[in-house]
């Protein structure tokens, strides 16, 4: 997840366009950068162009605050860019904008362009200076220029034009994307969006374009989302939008949030904001790495011949949320991958007698890579001489350079104290590891590889359709929020998400609330049970619904409540509220955890609570 934004506009002597906030063109872009760096803030970049001062591109690694916006004293438009690497690390070269070889277009692009080693080949005579999918983008728009797009080449009078050129690169791109792109001598911004977003500001003799309105919001209220595969054109005199080349005309909507909301994009707390990313964050963790049609995942790692064929065990380390998702993988492994998987608290981990350490890979999940007790895990595993591989969101963090290998879960910056989105992108991460361990050892056939895959590629969709009923789980939270106590259960891929949903209601409602397999609650928890303590189940595929229904219902016969996430299709009567999972195979558990990350989100507001700062707790814990 990366934060664009563009800013073309005729301001008036103070610099003031209708919102009444003065500053130049690259001040409004730096300032607008700084509202987007919850996108990302490994490194920051602006390109001006001016009228008679051309193009000029300033961009390092770092904060936003880092970043010296060159002082274009003629600049007419210009974009910015605040990144979250996923391909290549946090450098100065990688850092947006990128060039052209001519040096007269500049791109900002956020999302994946999965095509891109394919293209590059293509562009064999062009010279790249980053590690970069997005580098593409301009050198193929260069190419296009250079062809006459939208001129001659197009049976037209006239020089080529940048958005044309725009058009034809679009389609030669694959992946989700959102970009702007600036040509030294032209005065539009161009834009084009599929699979990422991408909003249009609309002031008085001025257009914004970003990734949220909470970029530009101080300027104007007046705003266009764009739909997937519009390109726009942004200049003084207005934007003009384009579906598969024709004109359309989209709604201009008006933002009613304060300035505190927006800074959230609108929602309250960023955890709910959170919680409302998983679908693109989502798409973003599978983006490039799924090959459906093969029963393949290209997760870019590898191990050393012979290694993955010998293994004799997967062993995840990690903590607090991390922990729970390396139960769920741990389930995935043995089921796809053939091999045995333990999963081990990392502050209570050690490498343990009657292990081959050259035949076991120890895996440790973090969302920050800065965890003390993971690290601390990781270092014992290494001199024992395991094999180590991190699965984490930070590229550059400490784990990353102590271990063998990384997978990164792409997820986006997580700013709430209480994990969700990091933790849906962690089991999908490793849920791809799993099928490709599980292919690389020939224990996984082709064609059940291929439904798992299916069942990962209908995730984020399967997650949309879970926050839209996000109204259902705020009556739920309200009818029993003020439970004594809350009980989670669920059994195979239901018990780490049990779990899991029971650690998001205690870190920020401060209920008592547990989590256990449901096969145990008889054999001790139900002692706890009454008409105040609400049972939350996992009743879905992956998660032997229908014998912790049984379960369930030992506990609704001591008067306990229940509410049940459950497969599509399914239904129990006797439920006191049912909560419908799409169908997607081993990740139903995994859309449910939606369900139970809004009651306790739901639950916590209705109660006034700190919902990104609760109490006592940090978001990454550096002591061991
Ligand atoms: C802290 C956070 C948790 C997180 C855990 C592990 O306790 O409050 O939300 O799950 O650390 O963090 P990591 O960055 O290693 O995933």
């Amino acid at each position: 997840m990366c934060g664009i934004i563009g800013f073309v506009g005729e301001l008036d002597s103070g610099g003031q366009t209708d919102g009444g906030t003065t500053g130049s063109v690259g001040a409004i872009i730096h300032e607008g950068l700084r509202n987007l760096e919850y996108r990302g803030y490994d490194s920051a970049g602006v390109a001006l162009v001016g009228a008679s001062s051309g193009l000029t591109v300033a961009k390092r690694s770092g904060e936003v605050d880092g970043l010296t916006v060159p002082d274009v004293p003629d600049a007419t438009h210009g974009v910015g860019h605040t990144r979250w690497s996923t391909h290549g690390p946090p450098t100065d070269a990688n850092a947006h904008p990128h060039t052209d070889c001519v040096g007269d277009v500049a791109v900002v692009h956020n999302g994946i362009v999965e095509n891109y080693e394919a293209l590059k080949k293509e562009l064999a005579d062009h010279e790249f200076t980053s590690d970069t999918d997005t580098e593409v983008i301009p050198h193929l728009i260069e190419e296009e220029l250079a062809a006459g797009a939208g001129g001659e080449e197009d049976g037209k009078e006239g020089d080529a034009d940048l958005l044309a050129a725009v058009r034809r690169v679009e389609d030669r791109l694959e992946g989700s994307y959102a970009i702007c792109a600036v040509r030294e001598g032209d005065d539009r911004i161009v834009v084009a969006r599929r699979g990422s977003p991408l909003v249009l500001g609309r002031g008085e003799n001025a257009a914004f374009v970003a990734s949220d309105v909470t970029a530009f919001l101080e300027h104007t209220r007046d705003v266009t989302y764009l739909e997937d595969g519009d390109v726009a054109a942004l200049s003084p005199d207005g934007v003009e939008v384009f579906a598969r080349g024709e004109p359309v005309e989209r709604e201009i909507e008006r933002v009613t949030w304060e300035a505190d909301a927006a800074e959230k994009g609108g929602y309250e707390h960023y955890m709910r904001k959170e919680i409302h990313e998983q679908p693109e964050s989502l798409r973003q963790t599978l983006a490039g790495r799924l090959d459906v049609s093969a029963g393949d995942v290209d997760l870019d790692v590898s191990f050393p011949p012979g290694f993955l064929a010998d293994l004799e065990e997967i062993r995840i380390v990690a903590c607090g949320t991390s922990y729970y998702a390396g139960r769920y993988a741990a389930q995935l492994f043995e089921e796809l991958a053939g091999v045995r998987a333990t999963v081990e608290i990392a502050s209570e981990y050690e490498f343990g007698a009657g292990r081959t350490p050259d035949r076991t890979l120890v895996v440790a999940v973090t969302q920050s890579g800065e965890t003390a007790d993971t690290l601390g895990a990781v270092r014992r595993a290494n001199a024992a001489g395991a094999r180590t591989f991190a699965v984490t969101n930070t590229l550059g963090s400490t784990v990353t350079r102590e271990v063998d290998g990384t997978a990164f879960i792409r997820a986006g910056p997580e700013i709430g104290v209480a994990a969700t989105k990091t933790f849906a992108s962690q089991v999908a991460t490793l849920a791809m590891l799993a099928v490709a361990v599980g292919r690389d050892r020939g224990a996984l056939a082709a064609a059940d590889a291929r439904s798992v895959l299916k069942d990962l590629q209908g995730l984020p969709g399967a997650v949309q359709q879970v926050l839209d009923e996000e109204e259902q789980v705020r009556e739920a939270a309200r009818e029993y929020g003020d439970g004594e106590a809350f009980f989670f259960v669920g059994r195979a891929l239901g018990v780490p998400v049990a779990l899991e949903g029971a650690l998001k209601l205690k870190e920020i409602s401060y209920d008592h609330a547990e989590g256990f397999a449901a096969g145990e609650l008889k054999h001790g928890p139900l002692a706890l049970v009454t008409p105040d303590t609400p049972v939350l189940a996992v009743l879905t595929d992956g998660a032997r619904a229908a014998e912790t229904m049984n379960n369930v219902t030992e506990a609704q016969t001591r008067g306990a409540p229940a509410l049940g996430c459950v497969s599509a299709g399914d239904t129990y009567d006797t439920l006191d509220v049912s909560f419908e999972v799409p169908n997607v195979g081993v990740v139903e558990p995994l859309v449910a955890n939606v369900y139970l990350q809004l009651f306790a989100y739901h639950v916590a507001n209705d109660k006034g609570r700190a919902i990104d700062k609760p109490r006592n707790l940090a978001k990454s814990v550096t002591v061991e």
